[in-house]
């Protein structure tokens, strides 16, 4: 790990290792997508090199996969794993009954099929992510491409009737053409600013012709592994209300070898 790592990236690297000690022998597990899940997976290739850790993961997009693959972790695929015991994944953010939004990687819709194929999904992020109301951060929509704008156009009357601060609905690009996700679809991110009520959005959103699924992850996650820069790691967890703390050795030079 870079001695210059910012504390952003501290704090995310805390949560995951802590997380990462959830892991163990002969379980299935889920790898999430995005910069924090990636910690995850170097923490858990380095326990699988040092210690010799034992598990099969099912990765929620290519480059999530590619990473595993590289760090010696055994990837499979969700088909064959049937079942898992626990998924690990990051979030865009996290309110306190632990609805999520997710997406912000445009991964959502494998996340959220691998998240609820699991018997506990546990979340990892830094402390900017925890809200009071969701809805700040842009809430992506997976969309297929034929007919989108008339996809678009129903997404927008809904929301006329909803309660949400914001409806502006932006196509993501990848430079001059549009994002597809891993299944080829298209995002729409749309700009709410505040969620009143996300159940009801997550229900309306879904029922739209041409919508394949929401980043609204709501009853999903059971835990949120919160980091700091300083080491230090809260855990909430839904089903008890409890929450306890921890702290993490951030040390230099951890990775140096794994990331090559
Ligand atoms: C990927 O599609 C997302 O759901 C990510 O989990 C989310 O965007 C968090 O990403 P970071 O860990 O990079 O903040």
């Amino acid at each position: 790990m870079s001695p210059d790592l910012s504390p952003i990236d501290k704090a995310k690297y805390a949560a995951a290792r802590r997380a990462s000690d959830l892991v163990e022998d002969g379980m299935r597990v889920g790898l999430g997508t995005g910069s924090t899940a990636a910690w995850l997976v170097r923490c858990l290739g380095e326990r699988v090199r040092d210690e010799g850790l034992r598990f099969r993961a099912v990765p929620t997009s290519a480059r999530t996969a590619e990473l595993a693959r590289e760090l010696g972790i055994e990837v499979i695929g969700l088909g064959d794993a049937g079942w898992l015991d626990l998924t690990i994944d990051g979030a865009d953010e996290v309110d306190p009954d632990l609805s999520l939004i997710k997406g912000g990687g445009g991964a959502l819709l494998h996340e959220k099929i691998v998240a609820t194929a699991s018997d506990r999904m546990v979340v990892i992020a830094d402390a900017a992510k925890e809200v009071e109301t969701l809805g700040k951060f842009p809430l992506p929509v997976e969309i297929i491409g034929f007919g989108w704008q008339a996809t678009r156009a129903l997404i927008e009357e809904a929301l006329a009737s909803l309660d949400v601060a914001g409806r502006e609905t932006v196509l993501r690009m990848d430079g001059e053409t549009p994002y597809a996700t891993d299944e080829g679809n298209r995002i729409l991110d749309l700009h709410l600013g505040r969620i009143g009520d996300p159940r009801q959005l997550a229900l309306v959103l879904n029922q739209v012709p041409g919508v394949v699924e929401n980043g609204l992850f709501i009853d999903i996650c059971d835990r949120v592994v919160i980091g700091h820069p300083d080491g230090r790691v809260e855990m909430r967890d839904l089903a008890t209300g409890a929450v306890s703390e921890d702290r993490v050795e951030i040390g230099e030079n951890l990775f140096d070898d794994l990331e090559g």
